[in-house]
């Protein structure tokens, strides 16, 4: 447990997860997660978020702690993903004269987990609202679909803070001695990777705020260098790839396609093309998918496999679709000792990507690598070198 003030009034109740395995049963998170919570003292007390459900009585005593035996007159939801509202019945049974602040569809998913919907002690906000606390003031601005439809960030200008939900989170607890960029990034593309149009209207709704701190409700409390953050975000939620190079993605069954992708890694480097292999069987997903958006091309080289596209490589794919993948050049190497239908189907299924377009060759080995399939492998090199 952390607990931290952030500024003289606004204090840091910070959750660390190290018992967790996969972070929405999915993603693997080697280093945890940290869920934030955070309170306002003023005239009147504001306490933003709770946590997830294994740390409730965690958070309830640093929250005790914070307040003093004062109590709180406000719980801001400004997101319902259980590993942040877990605690708000809770919260509302401890304290029974605190009310609860959220907008329409806040109060819709509380009474869906928690068989209330608070009527009797509820502040429903639009978007653009202000509460006033005393000097401090939160006004709330919707973030629909960063990450579910009922987000909503609060800024508060007396110090510039900006609680900024799910946006700005990274996997990793607060002891995680690692950079924010790389596993932010992961957690961006994983989580929040579908949802590049509704970032980016926030962005814009943002833009007029004086931010100093970013207050996430995972990850560190950002103080310093925030346009890098934020620029970041931008180019994520664009779609923009951050290196230009291309990430040749295989699965490989006996070698052979591995040593296909093999040779167009070794014929890109000796063409000064920057290129990275990922073996889609032996990497957690959301690192191949994470790296397939931030190169600006892609390989992908594998198999038919009981009719279809080998497994690793046709789940890669359909993550990177749902992500919403687009405007990439892809190119494929096949590999199939009869009815190879590999290529075939990932055209079929890539194609509906917005802006992608395929390579002039494709690769068809028969195998193993024969004069053949290695010319077309080093003609695939020229191209993706020339474009
Ligand atoms: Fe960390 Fe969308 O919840």
């Amino acid at each position: 447990m952390l607990i931290k003030n952030i500024t003289n009034d606004i204090i840091h109740i910070g959750i660390n997860d190290r018992t967790t395995d996969l972070f929405e049963g999915m993603y693997r998170i080697d280093n945890g997660v940290a869920y934030n919570s955070y309170v306002i003292l003023d005239e009147k007390i504001a306490v933003t978020d709770t946590v997830d459900c294994k740390f409730g009585n965690e958070w309830l005593n640093a929250l005790d702690k914070v307040l003093q035996g004062k109590t709180p007159d406000y719980l801001v939801v400004n997101h319902m993903e259980p590993d942040h509202s877990a605690n708000i019945a809770r919260f509302a049974q401890k304290y029974a004269n605190a009310k609860i602040v959220g907008n329409a569809k806040t109060f819709a998913m509380i009474q869906a987990f928690f068989g209330t919907d608070f009527a009797d002690r509820r502040v429903v906000v639009t978007d653009g609202e202000t509460l006033s606390l005393g000097k401090h003031s939160l006004t709330f601005t919707f973030a629909p679909m960063v990450h579910w439809p009922e987000v909503m960030v609060a800024f508060d200008s007396a110090d510039g803070v900006l609680f900024s939900a799910d946006a700005f989170g990274k996997f990793g607890d607060h002891d995680a001695v690692e950079p924010w960029t790389d596993e932010a990034r992961r957690y961006y593309y994983g989580i929040v990777g579908k949802f590049g149009m509704p970032v980016q209207t926030l962005l814009k709704k943002l833009g007029g705020l004086a931010v100093k701190t970013i207050c996430p409700l995972h990850g560190p409390i950002l103080t310093e260098n925030l346009g890098e953050y934020i620029g970041l975000y931008d180019k994520w939620s664009k779609y923009q790839p951050e290196i230009d190079g291309v990430l040749i993605a295989y699965t490989s069954v006996y070698g052979n396609t591995k040593k296909a992708a093999e040779l167009l890694k070794s014929e890109l480097d000796g063409k000064g093309v920057t290129a990275k292999l990922v073996d889609l069987a032996r990497t957690e997903f959301s690192f191949s998918l994470t790296d397939a958006f931030t190169h600006s091309k892609l390989v992908i080289a594998t198999t038919t496999y009981n009719g279809d596209i080998f497994t690793a490589a046709r789940e890669f794919i359909d993550h990177i679709k749902e992500r919403n993948y687009q405007n990439r050049l892809v190119g494929i190497i096949e590999n199939g000792s009869w009815a190879a239908t590999a290529a075939k189907q990932i055209k079929e299924r890539l194609e509906k990507c917005k802006g992608i377009t395929f390579t002039e060759t494709t690769v068809s080995v028969k195998s193993s690598l024969d004069e053949n399939s290695i010319e077309a492998i080093k003609t695939l090199a020229n191209e993706l070198s020339n474009k």
